[in-house]
């Protein structure tokens, strides 16, 4: 089962992975935890990463699929994975479709969640002031939103056209509130078997 969590920066797509990763049994996978995480281990690969982070812009195509092909060629990710942050771009997203076509597989379902522009620089900004993540300033955000526009919401016309359902949930309210409606929409474990 592969599942993409979609969203603009913000959106909640981290906060609701843990749940919906557990529900599948798959695991949650996400391109900017795995970058930061590299910054912080002082790699060759965060040292390029940081100050394009930094600067609220798109690492390149190149380096992250590559990141992401050999993430997904790991042993947990046999049975599938809830994907966080990727793709981001079209390339990203037809190198994805290649990778999986490879082993017969595809993407099974895309979750969009929904949430204005003035509540996400307010969840951004909150954040910010709790765990400093570097690129939570309001002109940093200002630019990732900015890509996402940009690069990442034609990822949705991909996928719509490669007619994989695209499920648009309502991620304002309660953390638990917007859980609820993706785990609604999420298939059932009986499904999983018979998606393709
Ligand atoms: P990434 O880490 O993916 O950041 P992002 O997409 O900008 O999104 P966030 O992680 O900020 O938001 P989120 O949707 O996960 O929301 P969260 O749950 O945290 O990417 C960072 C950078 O890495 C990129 O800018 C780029 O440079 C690089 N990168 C990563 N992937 C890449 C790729 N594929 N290609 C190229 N470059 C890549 O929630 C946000 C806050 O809101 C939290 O504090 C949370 O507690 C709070 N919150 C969540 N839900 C609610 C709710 N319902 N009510 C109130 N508060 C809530
Ligand atoms: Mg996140």
């Amino acid at each position: 089962m592969i599942v993409v969590l979609f969203g603009p920066p913000g959106s909640g797509k981290g906060t609701q992975a843990a749940g919906v990763a557990a529900h599948l049994g798959v695991p949650h996978i996400a391109t900017g935890d795995m970058l930061r995480a590299e910054v912080e281990r002082g790699s060759a690969l965060g040292r390029e990463a940081a100050p394009i982070m930094e600067a609220g812009q798109l690492i390149s195509d190149d380096l992250i699929i590559r990141v992401m092909g050999s993430r997904l060629a790991e042993p947990d990710a046999a049975a599938g994975a809830l994907l966080d942050g990727f793709p981001r771009t079209v390339a990203q997203a037809e190198a994805l479709d290649a990778l999986l076509r490879s082993r017969g597989r595809a993407v099974d379902e895309v979750f969009l969640l929904q949430v204005p522009d003035d509540v996400l620089l307010e969840r951004v900004l909150k954040r910010a002031a709790e765990e400093g993540r570097a690129d939570d300033t309001a002109a940093t955000f200002g630019r990732r939103l900015a890509a996402y526009r940009d690069e990442t919401e034609p990822v949705l016309g991909h996928y719509r056209r490669e007619r994989v359902p695209v499920v648009t949930v309502d991620g304002v309210g309660t953390v638990e509130g917007v859980a609820e409606r993706i785990h609604a929409a999420l298939p059932r474990p009986h499904q999983l078997g018979q998606a393709s």
